[in-house]
């Protein structure tokens, strides 16, 4: 195809996704000690995964910059060596996971796809959730499996297309929903996996650290880690940090280092990102976080249904709001942020075209007078558009 070809596809492209109010642009912001400033002015952010409010603990922070010596290692593991503090991480990450191995990559995104092109192959079938992240589909379509997707934790339809495939099989799956908030069947999925003999990958980064004891994730809040082969996690969530990890066995451990392409063709996570994550591991452990933030939870999903807003079947950190249209959601958004209230309109291709959502991401730093403002607000506008 010719350059010039290309161009005016580019143009035609972007013309579209501006006609049909899908069009994205990068919004710039400042950062104060913490708090978001937009246009200079300082709002009440909902788009960070800061679950726990760790991200701008100035002790942590400190702390992890301690034996500060080089930003990054400028190269992958295998070749320019393996640091104790990637040691460190990994041991504090099985623990916490409780399995027997884990392995750091750069983000979670990575870590998705490492896993999955790497342990499946054209001979695999990856049954996978209809609502899975974006880092999972694309992490099925470079393995080359045969990919058969489930209805939305519809565990009937999981079984019908379980039935009559043969070799090997994996079943994936989030562990809370990252737009929906909801818990994936976990239990029920575990139990088909046994019946059909198939691998269970699970990615848990909005639930990790979040929910089961400690924090060590939806698994474990549902009673089945044992039962999951293989866990995969982001370090930019819940624990306020930056990278993502796979905990599962030695073997599989053994095997991602081998053959897992976005672990060995890329540079090492920054040790002081990795000292960052086992100091706020510490203290997510605890748990004092977790209350903050389900107090919060329980307030505005309250809020919002005492309100009259459809936030779905959310039941955790993640509640979203439906609007429906790409351009109603959009001018709810501006109009949030002009009352110093950022939330991100979620469109196409993030969910189905026309199911558009503000998503509210909460956290244990949001205050009490934010969350009230915020729904006062939110009723405001609602009332105004006719959606209440
Ligand atoms: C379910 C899920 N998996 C993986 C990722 C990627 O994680 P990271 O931001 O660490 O790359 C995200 C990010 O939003 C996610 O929502």
């Amino acid at each position: 195809m010719k350059l010039a070809s290309i161009r005016e596809f580019i143009k035609a492209d972007l013309s579209n996704l501006k006609t049909d109010n899908l069009y994205r642009k990068l919004r710039p912001v400042d950062n104060q000690k913490g708090h978001l400033l937009v246009n200079g002015k300082k709002i009440i952010n909902f788009n960070s995964n800061d679950y726990l409010g760790l991200a701008a603990n100035q002790e942590i922070i400190k702390n992890s910059l301690n034996d500060f010596n080089e930003i990054s290692q400028c190269s992958s593991r295998l070749v320019g060596g393996n640091s104790t503090v990637f040691e460190n991480l990994e041991k504090t990450l099985s623990m916490h996971r409780k399995t027997e191995a884990s392995l750091a990559y750069t983000t979670g995104y990575s870590a998705v796809l490492g896993t999955l092109s790497s342990v499946a192959d054209m001979n695999t079938t990856i049954f996978s959730d209809e609502l899975n992240h974006a880092s999972i589909i694309d992490g099925c379509r470079l393995s080359c499996a045969k990919i058969k997707v489930f209805r939305h934790n519809n565990m009937e339809h999981l079984l019908k297309l379980l039935r009559g495939v043969k070799g090997k099989k994996i079943i994936v799956t989030e562990g809370i929903f990252s737009i929906e908030g909801d818990m994936s069947n976990l239990k029920s999925i575990c139990k088909l996996a046994k019946e059909f003999g198939a691998f269970t990958i699970i990615d848990d980064s909005h639930g990790d650290f979040v929910f089961g004891t400690h924090g060590s994730g939806t698994p474990s809040e549902l009673n089945v880690n044992n039962l999951i082969d293989i866990h995969i996690s982001s370090l930019s969530k819940g624990l306020g940090c930056f990278g993502g990890y796979v905990a599962s066995s030695n073997m599989v451990r053994e095997y991602l280092i081998n053959s897992s392409r976005q672990f060995i063709f890329t540079s090492a996570l920054p040790t002081h990102l990795c000292n960052f994550a086992i100091e706020a591991i510490s203290i997510a452990k605890k748990g004092v976080q977790q209350t903050k933030l389900f107090k919060n939870v329980q307030m505005v999903r309250n809020g919002l249904r005492k309100i009259g807003y459809n936030t779905g079947n959310s039941v955790s950190q993640i509640i979203p709001i439906q609007i429906g249209s790409e351009k109603l959601a959009m001018e709810f958004a501006s109009k949030l942020l002009e009352k110093g209230i950022f939330v991100h309109p979620m469109r196409f291709p993030t969910v189905r075209k026309g199911r558009s959502v503000l998503r509210l991401s909460l956290s244990a730093s949001h205050t009490k007078a934010e969350l009230v403002y915020t729904l006062e607000e939110l009723y405001n506008l609602g009332r105004k558009h006719k959606l209440l």
